[in-house]
C-alpha cells in the first residue's frame, strides 16, 4: 500500500537521445511564499483552486470543437530548462515558473497551464514616445509589469493583419481596428463561461493586445538562448482570482500559437515536467525541459508508457482510459466515460487542480474510496464543494486504497494516495474528486499527477511517466 514511499528502485532516466541540450524552466506553485498576497490557511486556498477548477471545467465544455492536426517539429540538440514549483505559497493551486522576455529581457513569474494556449503577461505598451505611462495600468494592481515601450523586440500585431483577423480569432481577437497599425487587440472574457454558471462571473480574464517577442530561455548545458518572433499576450487589463498573485500564464496548450510549439520548433517535439507536492513551499522545484529530458531525476518505479492523443480533444493531451479500480477492483464505469466519440474522454492538465470524473465514474469512485475512510468523522468545510471531507485526527494511510487508472493500451497510472485523499485543512482530508456532468471530459489535475515525472512526445504520440521524488540526485 505504501510501496512507493520506500525507494526500492533508484533509476536515473536514460537519455533518449545523446549528447542533447534542453531548455529548462524553474516550476513553482501557484501558492508559494514569494507572492504577494497568499491565502491565509490551506482551507481559503483550496476554497480558491475548487472555484478556479469549476471556471475552468465550464470553460472547456463551451471550447471544445474538432481540431486539426498540429504541426510536428524538427528536432535540434538542446533542451530548455526552466524551474517550477508549487504555487502554494503565492495561494494558488497551480505551478509557476519565471520567464523572461523583451530586449533586454525583463523577468516574469508565470503560471504553468497545458489548458491555455495564449502565453501573457501583464504589461504595458502605450508609452512608445515618452507619453506618461502612470495611469495606463488600468487593472494591474500588484506584481510585475512588462515595460514594452523598454523592449527593442517587442513587436505588436497589427490589427489590419490575417494574422490578427482570422488565425487569433481563437485566441478571442478583437475586429476593432481604427488604424491599419493598432495593435491587435484581444479580450480573454469568457462570455460563454458565464453564461454557463453565471454565479462564477470572476473568472479570470485578460485584455491587451497580441505581439511578438524575445524570450530568453536556460539550458540544460547551463547556456542561455532566445527564442525569437513568440506569440505573446501584453495584458493591460486581468482580474480573477487565478491570476491574482502572479504575472500572467505560460500557454503550455496543445495548439499552434502556444509556447509548446514554439519550443518544440527547436528544441524537439517533447516537453516533460515533475511536478513537487502541491503543498510544496517555493524553495522545493523542479523543471519543465523543452527537448530531451536527461535531468537525473530520482525516479521511484517503473517508467510507463500510454499513447498520448493530439487530435482528439481540441487544445488538449488526451488519453485512452479504459477504466479505474480501486483496492483491486475493477469499478463498473460505463465505456462512452471514456470515449471522445460519445461525448466522453479523458484530458491530462496542469491547469486544474482537483480531478473531474463525469458522474457515471464519480459515483462509484467517491463510493469505494468513502467505505475505507468510513471510521473517520465526516467533517463538512464551508465553501469547499468537494462532496467529501473528513476529520483525520489519528489517521492511518494504509486505510486508503489503491486507486489505479487503466489505459486502453495496458498501461497502468497509480496516483500517491496524498493526490486523491488530499489535505484540505489542519486534521481535515477530502476526497479530491469534482463531478462533472456527462457528457463532457474527465480531467487528471496537477494534484493527481503529483510526484510524477511527466513527459509528452508531441511527435511521438506518447505520454511517458514515473513516480518520482521530482529531486535530482
Ligand atoms: C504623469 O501623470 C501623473 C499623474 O496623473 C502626474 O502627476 C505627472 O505630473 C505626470 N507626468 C508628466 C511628465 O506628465
Ligand atoms: C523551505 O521553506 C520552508 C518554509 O519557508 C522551510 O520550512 C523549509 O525548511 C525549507 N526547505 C529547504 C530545503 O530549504
Ligand atoms: C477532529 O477530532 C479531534 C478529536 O476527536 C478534535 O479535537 C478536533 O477538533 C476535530 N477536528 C475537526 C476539524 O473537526
Amino acid at each position: 500500500m505504501k510501496g512507493w514511499l520506500i525507494p526500492l528502485l533508484f533509476i536515473v532516466l536514460p537519455s533518449i537521445v545523446q549528447a542533447q541540450d534542453s531548455i529548462k524552466l524553474e516550476l513553482l506553485h501557484r501558492h508559494a511564499p514569494q507572492l504577494h498576497a497568499r491565502p491565509k490557511t490551506q482551507h481559503e486556498r483550496l476554497k480558491d483552486l475548487v472555484h478556479h477548477d469549476f471556471i475552468r471545467h465550464n470553460r472547456r465544455q463551451a471550447w471544445e470543437t474538432p481540431k486539426t492536426t498540429t504541426a510536428t517539429a524538427s528536432k535540434t540538440n538542446a533542451a530548455i530548462q526552466m524551474p517550477l514549483s508549487a504555487g502554494r505559497d503565492f495561494g494558488i493551486g497551480q505551478y509557476v515558473t519565471t520567464f523572461k522576455v523583451g530586449t533586454p529581457s525583463q523577468k516574469f513569474r508565470l503560471i504553468v497551464d497545458t489548458g491555455s494556449d495564449l502565453t501573457w503577461i501583464n504589461c504595458r505598451y502605450r508609452c512608445a514616445r515618452g507619453d506618461n505611462c502612470t495611469t495606463q495600468e488600468r487593472g494591474i494592481k500588484r506584481g510585475r509589469v512588462f515595460r514594452a515601450h523598454l523592449s527593442s523586440s517587442f513587436r505588436p500585431i497589427p490589427c489590419f493583419s490575417q494574422m490578427c483577423k482570422v488565425e487569433l480569432r481563437n485566441l478571442f481577437s478583437l475586429t476593432i481596428c481604427p488604424t491599419p497599425l493598432t495593435p491587435c487587440a484581444y479580450d480573454y472574457r469568457f462570455n460563454s463561461l458565464k453564461l454557463v454558471l453565471n454565479r462564477y462571473i470572476d473568472g479570470s480574464d485578460a485584455m491587451g493586445v497580441f505581439a511578438k517577442e524575445s524570450v530568453t530561455v536556460g539550458l540544460t548545458n547551463s547556456r542561455m538562448a532566445r527564442l525569437h518572433d513568440v506569440l505573446i499576450g501584453c495584458s493591460d487589463s486581468s482580474q480573477g482570482r487565478t491570476v491574482k498573485n502572479v504575472d500572467g500564464v505560460l500557454g503550455l496548450a496543445n495548439s499552434k500559437y502556444s509556447f509548446v510549439t514554439k519550443a518544440a520548433e527547436r528544441w524537439g517535439g517533447k516537453f516533460s515536467y515533475c511536478l513537487v507536492d502541491h503543498l510544496s513551499h517555493i524553495n522545493a522545484s523542479n523543471y519543465l525541459i523543452f527537448g530531451a529530458n536527461n535531468n537525473q531525476l530520482t525516479v521511484l518505479g517503473n517508467t510507463r508508457y500510454t499513447r498520448l492523443e493530439l487530435n482528439l480533444v481540441s487544445f488538449s493531451y488526451a488519453v485512452n482510459v479504459q477504466g479505474i479500480s480501486i483496492g483491486g477492483k475493477m469499478l463498473d464505469i460505463p465505456l462512452q466515460v471514456w470515449d471522445t466519440r460519445k461525448g466522453g474522454g479523458t484530458i491530462l492538465d496542469s491547469g486544474t487542480s482537483l480531478s473531474f470524473l463525469t458522474d457515471p465514474a464519480y459515483q462509484p469512485v467517491m463510493a469505494a474510496i468513502k467505505m475505507s475512510v468510513s471510521k473517520y468523522p465526516q467533517v463538512k468545510l464551508h465553501g469547499v464543494p468537494m462532496e467529501y471531507c473528513f476529520n483525520s485526527t489519528g489517521f492511518d494511510e494504509t486505510l486508503v486504497p489503491k486507486l489505479i487508472i487503466h489505459f486502453a493500451d495496458g498501461a497502468r497510472f497509480e496516483p500517491h494516495w496524498r493526490s486523491y485523499v488530499i489535505s484540505a485543512a489542519d486534521g481535515v482530508r477530502c476526497l479530491g474528486f469534482l463531478p462533472a456532468r456527462f457528457p463532457s471530459v474527465s480531467v487528471i489535475g496537477n494534484i493527481m499527477q503529483q510526484n510524477y515525472l511527466w513527459e509528452f512526445d508531441l511527435e511521438g504520440n506518447k505520454l511517458r511517466f514515473a513516480p518520482s521524488s521530482c529531486t535530482t540526485r
